[in-house]
């Protein structure tokens, strides 16, 4: 295989994992604003979807796995370490990892020991870390645009 192929194969492979990734985060945020808003109906429907779009993260680690075996791939290929795009962008591949771990990951959290809580008013008490799950998914969504956004304009 010669260097142009395995370029554009692994650019391929950057862009199923990022698709993955980010299509993941799009539906996640489009559903948890639909269950937010039925918050007031049928209690065990509500907790029935919610464990079912937890769910949908299982997708999230294999497009991580492939979207950055396949940077490191282009990286070694391309020598685009020195340039501030590719710093820029590695900056908000942080700010992602660390949302994920420090803000979303805690929300998810919250809203599974409510569900397990035999607790009646658990409705209520989902308003909160569901609100803040929607921020979550916007900022997430935020950050991938940004990253294309730097990966195609090559800024610097
Ligand atoms: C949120 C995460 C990421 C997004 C949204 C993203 C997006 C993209 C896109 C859209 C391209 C194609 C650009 C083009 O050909 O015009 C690209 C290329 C590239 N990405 Fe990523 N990427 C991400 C993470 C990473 C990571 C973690 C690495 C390295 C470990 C990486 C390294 C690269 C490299 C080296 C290229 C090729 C640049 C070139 O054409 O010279 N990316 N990325």
């Amino acid at each position: 295989m010669n260097t142009l192929r395995l370029l554009q194969s692994l650019l391929v492979i950057h862009l199923t994992g990022l698709t993955l990734m980010a299509g993941t985060d799009a539906v996640n945020f489009v559903a948890f604003k639909k269950l937010s808003n039925s918050l007031h109906e049928d209690q065990a429907a509500v907790k029935f979807y919610l464990k079912k779009l937890f769910g949908l993260s299982s997708l999230l680690p294999l497009g991580g796995i492939l979207l950055i075996s396949s940077g490191v791939g282009l990286l070694i290929i391309t020598h685009t370490y020195g340039q501030l795009w590719f710093q820029l962008k590695m900056g908000v591949v942080v700010a992602l990892i660390s949302n994920g771990f420090l803000f979303g990951a805690r929300q998810e959290q919250r809203i599974k020991q409510i569900l397990n809580a035999p607790d009646s008013q658990a409705n209520l008490q989902l308003r909160h870390p569901l609100g803040n799950l929607r921020i979550f998914y916007a900022l997430q969504l935020t950050l991938y645009a940004l990253a294309v956004i730097l990966a195609v304009t090559k800024p610097g």
